[in-house]
């Protein structure tokens, strides 16, 4: 017998601290969770894709009275940009960063980490994409943000084929 250990390797950032493209991108995150449906759970999470060419996908979650309808912030985001119409070239599956944000049903910052359909939605992309990996930022209650340069770290031993 052996025993094996497998983690997360993530960073942990302040807020303040984030280069401004990953603080836009918090901010456009944050900003969603106003469009977040979420009568049953009363908790509003926001997602924020920056893509290579730039722009910037934003969603929230969309909750259903036949509960399982519902769906994710992070993969509403995912199978939008999958299905953006190629514009001026860019293939809008080409994501760079993904960034989540949440609040409780107080309005106060809550943690939310991606869920694991979420996360194997995400390493398809990661996968596909065969140049550099997704970059997952996940806004923390106090404000801080845990960065994970890849989604193989949000979620290791991955299914694939
Ligand atoms: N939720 C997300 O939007 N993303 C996740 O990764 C986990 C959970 C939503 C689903 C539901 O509307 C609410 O959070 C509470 O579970």
């Amino acid at each position: 017998m052996c025993k094996k250990e497998i983690g997360n390797r993530y960073k942990i950032q302040h807020y303040s601290d984030l280069a401004d493209e990953d603080r836009i991108l918090i901010d456009n995150a944050s900003n969603a969770t106003s469009n977040s449906y979420a009568p049953y759970s009363e908790f509003s999470v926001g997602c924020a894709v920056l893509i290579d060419d730039g722009s910037i996908i934003t969603s929230a979650n969309q909750e259903n009275c036949a509960y399982p309808s519902g769906m994710c912030a992070e993969r509403i985001a995912l199978y939008y940009a999958g299905c953006v119409i190629r514009k001026n070239g860019t293939d809008y599956r080409n994501i760079k960063t993904i960034a989540i944000s949440a609040k409780d049903k107080y309005s106060n910052l809550a943690t939310a980490f991606p869920c694991g359909a979420c996360r194997q939605a995400m390493i398809e992309f990661e996968v596909q994409r065969k140049k550099q990996p997704i970059r997952i930022l996940v806004h923390q209650k106090d404000n801080s943000v845990a960065v994970f340069e890849s989604v193989k770290d949000l979620l290791p031993m991955s299914f694939d084929f």
